[in-house]
This record gives C-alpha cells, sequence and structure tokens, in this order.
C-alpha cells in the first residue's frame, strides 16, 4: 500500500489568504523556514499503481494532482488514476474539490456516512449539483463494518465513528459518522493505516486501533487549546472545532504507541508553531519520534 499526502494543512491552507499570523506572513515573505501547504487530502493505492482512492476532496484539488502525476496515467484522451472517492466529514476543506471533478464521464463512486451524504444533499447540496456533470454514485460507509473499493482488492478499509461534529454549516444534531477515521489495511502485506485528519479525543478504543497500525495519521491541526485565541484571531479553542491538540494529549497518546509504529501528523492549521521546521515545538516532536506530513509525501507500507 502507497500513501501520497496531496495536502497537509488544515482548512484555509498554508498559507491563509487572509492571515497575516507569525507563520502565514513569514512562509508567504519566504522568512520562515516552513513550506506552504494546501489543505487535507490524501491518495492511497495497493498494489495497482494506476487505481487510486482519493480520501477527501480538498478545494485544492486541482493544483494537487496537477503536483502528483502519478495520479494521471494517461491511458485515454481522458483519465485519472482516481478510482473511488473517500470521505470522512462533509466539512468544506474536504468536500468542495468534488466540484472541480465533474468533468468526469462516469458517475463517482463515492463513499460517505449517512451524515455526511445528508450535508451534502441539504444544506449544501454539491451532490445534487454534480449529478447535472458527472454525477456521484453513493456508496454506504456504516462505522465498524469492512468494505472493499473496485480497482483496489487488495485493500480493505473500516470506517471508525469518531467524537466530534457536523461543520458549521450543518443544521443538523450529530450523530456518530460525522466524522469518522479510516482503517486501511493491505490484506496480503498485512500493514495497517490509520487515518484520523480530525479526532476530538482519543480513548482507549481508539487508541488499541491505533496501536494495532503500522503508521498512524492523525490530527496534526493545534499545538494548543487557545492558539487561534491567543493570535486574536478566532474565539473557537480547537476542542469546539473537534480537535485534539499536540500539548493537551495527542503527543502522550502517540508516546504510547508501539516503537513500530509511524507517528504522522496531519490537517495542520496555518497557525500551528509545528509548521517551522527549526522551531522549538517541532524541536520537541522530533525528540518524540514525530513526523510532520508534507505535501508530496510519500508513505509506503
Ligand atoms: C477543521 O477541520 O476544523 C477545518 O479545517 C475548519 C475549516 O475547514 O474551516
Ligand atoms: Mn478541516
Ligand atoms: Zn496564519
Amino acid at each position: 500500500m502507497q500513501v501520497r499526502i496531496l495536502g497537509s494543512a488544515a482548512g484555509g491552507g498554508f498559507p491563509q489568504w487572509n492571515c497575516n499570523c507569525r507563520n502565514c506572513l513569514g512562509v508567504r515573505r519566504r522568512e520562515l523556514n516552513a513550506r506552504p501547504r494546501t489543505q487535507s487530502s490524501i491518495a492511497i493505492r495497493g498494489a495497482d499503481e494506476t487505481a487510486w482512492t482519493l480520501v477527501n476532496a480538498s478545494p485544492d484539488i486541482l493544483a494537487q494532482l496537477q503536483a502528483n502525476p502519478q495520479l494521471q496515467p494517461a491511458r485515454s484522451a481522458r483519465d485519472t488514476g482516481i478510482r473511488n472517492i473517500v470521505l470522512t466529514d462533509s466539512q468544506i476543506d474536504h468536500t468542495t474539490g468534488l466540484l472541480m471533478l465533474r468533468e468526469s464521464p462516469r458517475p463517482w463512486p463515492l463513499w460517505c456516512t449517512d451524515g455526511v451524504f445528508a450535508d451534502l444533499t441539504t444544506v449544501n447540496p454539491i451532490l445534487q449539483v454534480l449529478q447535472n456533470y458527472c454525477g456521484v454514485s453513493r456508496q454506504r460507509i456504516e462505522p465498524g463494518e469492512w468494505f472493499g473499493v473496485e480497482g483496489s482488492e487488495d485493500l480493505r478499509w473500516q470506517a471508525i465513528a469518531l467524537p466530534g461534529k457536523p461543520p458549521p454549516y450543518s443544521k443538523r444534531a450529530s450523530q456518530p459518522g460525522d466524522v469518522i477515521g479510516l482503517l486501511v489495511e493491505d490484506v496480503r502485506a498485512k500493514r495497517r493505516l490509520c487515518y484520523a485528519p480530525g479526532v476530538a479525543n482519543i480513548d482507549s478504543w481508539l487508541f488499541e486501533l491505533m496501536a494495532g497500525s503500522h503508521c498512524v495519521l492523525v490530527d496534526g491541526t493545534f499545538w494548543t487549546d487557545d492558539e487561534l485565541i491567543a493570535l486574536g484571531v478566532s474565539r473557537k479553542r480547537a476542542a469546539d472545532m473537534g480537535h485534539l491538540t499536540q500539548t493537551g494529549g495527542m503527543i502522550r497518546w502517540l508516546d504510547r504507541l508501539p516503537q513500530t509504529t509511524r507517528r504522522v501528523l496531519i490537517h495542520i492549521n496555518n497557525t500551528n508553531p509545528i509548521l517551522v521546521e527549526d522551531s522549538p515545538e517541532r524541536e520537541v516532536l522530533n525528540a518524540h519520534n514525530i513526523e510532520v506530513a508534507y505535501d508530496g509525501m510519500e508513505i509506503d507500507l
């Protein structure tokens, strides 16, 4: 199994268009040792190098596809390596890119839970809009049940219902499955990935699933709970937004994983000091053997 990080930043990307925090200003002026990053998305393939599953469709998808030619096998006049799309929630940063994929000649197999499907067909009716273009063939994800996607028969997938809530635009009461993590297993190699770009809390059950994985690719949004408040850019705490911070517990949980489990933070907000490669916060991560995902990063499992 191979994982390609298409976008490693949280909503807004890095730098964010209207942000002049130390990080955004510094990377825009090229005065900081930090790489720009696009918004949250990854692609996963099994043995077939031309059959990818896109996990989340970022507003930056077109730039991401240009930057990752592996996803364009060019077998015919119109082609793509993306065979399936899986969504982990209905957030703007994970779904807007669907509109950019409307030129597909066939309906997209789109895997999502009921709550996500409800958002994308009611208050944010992206899927209705797409019905007038390529259309989607919705595939239901039921948390806790294994599923398989066409074209990657050597991989199996399972959604984990995570603590979290529907996006700000959604008027639904929250239900389990609004935010999911994914276990992806290469059934022949017996290698597992645990992907959870947004997780409000880790409990012992989720921790067991993480500990049974060879790589965890998890929520790296914020360093501290009041990061946005301290910068004066928002009144929201990380906890209000459904993100477990590095200092609020993520580092401690990752420390408890088996030595052999690779730990990678993803979905990093532009305000997070770990984006600066020579920052003291990054040094802390290094000391704990925790990596920070970047656009174009490849993880072989
Ligand atoms: C989040 O996951 O909280 C988002 O990145 C927020 C957003 O997309 O605006
Ligand atoms: Mn997000
Ligand atoms: Zn910023």
